[in-house]
């Protein structure tokens, strides 16, 4: 490793030997370096035509998952839910929608995910129940003060009659986090705290009947053999007592540009009085002792969106989860100096804790990265909505190349990775949906003024030339839920099958590659002298990744030979801009 003199920034930490954390009984820790498949069951795959995803279509596509190479699916909710948010307003955490299926059918999916070799995580979903749920509406009528309400964050208004909300919280999708209900008598009465949508009540976790339910539901499933859960909200299940008002403290904390060690207030824990309170992680060491009950790994992934590696690294200690989504990367604009800062900061302070450091792109949440990666890339990390990027110009050919870029990069990192369905197929975010077809509750809750994230939701394109695109089955009765565009046909799974060069080739064959290298997965990196803009590291044994984030051709490294690239080389074997190449270097 000829240039191999640069001390590696950051990583330290994960270059050093991690301690197997399971006993030698257990099977391999697959999770820490597991590729992890998002299914978003709406708009996977109708099988039976009614123009909603559902379980019989995610059982007929599980082989196409299996050739694709990735080790597990994350299942979005399925279950019993109205749909005010799109199944996270949960109203029986032990049953399948009927839209979806049946638990019988639940069943089978597990048996044959695992027949073909995946492993299977559900969405558990604690912050907030639907208005439906049997407890909320027994809270509803027993009224205030009553052990029914207690399970719910009810209070009394402030103001003259109460007419005014308990505090300044506001909601994640819009306005007030605050509901008033009519009491039994029919008068206006208390209100209740919904930190999203008014049918998604929150619960309350201090409540020991709200513990011992969700404990019981999390072995339920594990029962039923499911591998793990994604922990939704994960940051958000303790709220401070008194419930004070938060002010003009913003959240996510804006970006911390300083170095990795740098401390400030928001470093501390219970900043804010409903985001990442301390509280929340001795729920989580509970439930990895539940997991730890069964014989076989059973693991879970936390969504929590914090903004900083080292308060996210507090999520993923050694007796609380085992991965959490790194929105961080998620977040970061396709410029070099700011990949490399998020992905130090991350291995650092991920390793300081032991967890391996996990990398996603993209989710139901967020516009897809093709679209965020077409427009001109800003100075500073931070979550961009719709709003943010429709102003810019677009490109969708250079977010199409850099996207490919991007998931090799992304690939080629240690620990583990997630893909959202359609990823794989270059799906660039619909973002000209008619706003009368719009379902995200984002768009109606913010006066129609963000248009929500339904342009990433579109039902997947899999084969023929125009709507539904096999999504439903011939002689479907209703169309998509999500009308497709009628432009897809050439990103259908049967349009990129077997063409050379397809984002879904290429996603087929970096997987495959990954799962046959041992230095990729889980271990450490090691960045090499690379020029500006670019991203060069090594892994043991014998692999390189560089990544060109620069608007010029960059050389290979000495003694390197490519095994992949996101894009040609140029004709003296160049690297060009906006490309990512994988290589072996010599021994
Ligand atoms: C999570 C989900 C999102 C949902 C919200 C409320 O952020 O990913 O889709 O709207 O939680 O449950
Ligand atoms: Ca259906």
């Amino acid at each position: 490793m000829g240039s191999d003199h640069v001390p590696p920034v950051g990583s330290m930490a994960a270059m050093r030997p991690i301690p197997p954390d399971s006993p030698a009984s257990h099977p391999p820790d697959w999770w820490r370096s597991a590729v992890i498949y998002q299914i978003y069951p709406r708009s996977f795959a109708d099988g039976n035509g009614d123009g909603i995803g559902d379980l019989a279509g995610i059982r007929s596509r599980l082989p196409y998952l299996a050739d694709l190479g990735v080790d597990a699916v994350w299942i979005s909710p399925w279950y019993p839910s109205p749909m005010k948010d799109a199944g996270y307003d949960v109203s029986d955490y032990r049953g399948i929608d009927p839209a979806f299926g049946t638990l019988a059918e639940g069943e089978a999916l597990i048996t044959e995910t695992h027949r073909l070799g995946l492993r299977i995580l559900l969405d558990i979903v604690p912050n907030h129940t639907s208005d439906q749920h049997p407890w909320f509406q027994q809270a509803l009528s027993a009224g205030p003060g009553s052990a029914e309400r207690d399970r719910y964050i009810f209070r009394d208004g402030r103001g003259p009659g109460g007419d005014q909300p308990p505090n300044d919280w506001i909601s994640q999708f819009g306005g007030p986090a605050w509901t008033r209900v009519t009491e039994p008598d029919g008068r206006p009465g208390q209100w209740y705290l919904r930190l999203y949508a008014p049918e998604q009540p929150d619960l309350n976790w201090q409540n020991s009947q709200v513990r011992a339910e969700f404990e019981a539901i999390l072995r339920f499933w594990f029962d039923r053999g499911v591998d793990g859960f994604r922990i939704d909200v994960a940051h958000g299940l303790a709220k401070a007592d008194g419930l004070p008002d938060r002010g003009d403290l913003p959240w996510p904390l804006p970006p911390v540009l300083e170095d990795a060690g740098a401390h400030s207030v928001a470093d501390e824990d219970d900043v804010h009085p409903h985001w990442d309170r301390a509280a929340v992680h001795e729920i989580y060491r509970t439930w990895r002792k539940i997991a730890d009950s069964y014989p076989d790994r059973r693991v879970f992934v936390a969504e929590a969106w914090v903004n900083r590696p080292h308060r996210l690294a507090r999520y993923v200690r050694s007796d609380e989860l085992h991965t959490a989504f790194n929105f961080d990367f998620l977040n970061t604009p396709w410029r070099a100096h700011l990949l490399h800062r998020t992905i130090d900061r991350t291995v650092a302070a991920l390793g300081r804790v032991g967890a391996p450091p996990t990398w996603v792109l993209s989710n139901h949440d967020v516009v897809r990265e093709v679209s965020r990666l077409a427009r001109p890339q800003p100075d500073q990390p931070g979550r961009l909505w719709l709003e943010d990027l429709l102003p810019l110009p677009a490109d969708y050919e250079l977010g199409t190349r850099r996207a490919r870029a991007a998931v090799l990069l992304m690939l080629a990192l240690p620990g583990g990775a997630y893909i959202y369905q359609g990823e794989e197929l270059g799906l660039p975010e619909v973002e000209d949906l008619p706003d009368g077809a719009r379902q995200d509750p984002v768009f109606e809750q913010t006066g129609r003024k963000r248009r929500g994230r339904d342009g990433s939701r579109v039902p997947l394109p899999w084969s023929g030339d125009r709507p539904p695109y096999g999504f439903s089955p011939a002689g479907a009765t209703r169309p998509p839920w999500l009308p497709q565009p009628a432009d897809w046909a050439d990103l259908t799974v049967a349009a990129q099958d077997d063409q050379a060069g397809s984002m879904l080739a290429l996603y087929r064959q970096a997987l495959r590659i990954r799962a046959d290298l041992p230095a990729l997965g889980d271990g450490g990196m090691r960045w090499r002298e690379s020029p500006v803009g670019t991203l060069v590291f090594a892994r043991e044994p014998g692999f390189c990744c560089l990544a060109n984030v620069s608007a010029d051709p960059v050389a290979v490294p000495e003694a390197s030979t490519p095994i992949l690239g996101s894009g040609p080389l140029t004709s003296d074997g160049r690297v060009p801009a906006d490309t990512t190449v994988w290589l072996s270097l010599a021994a």
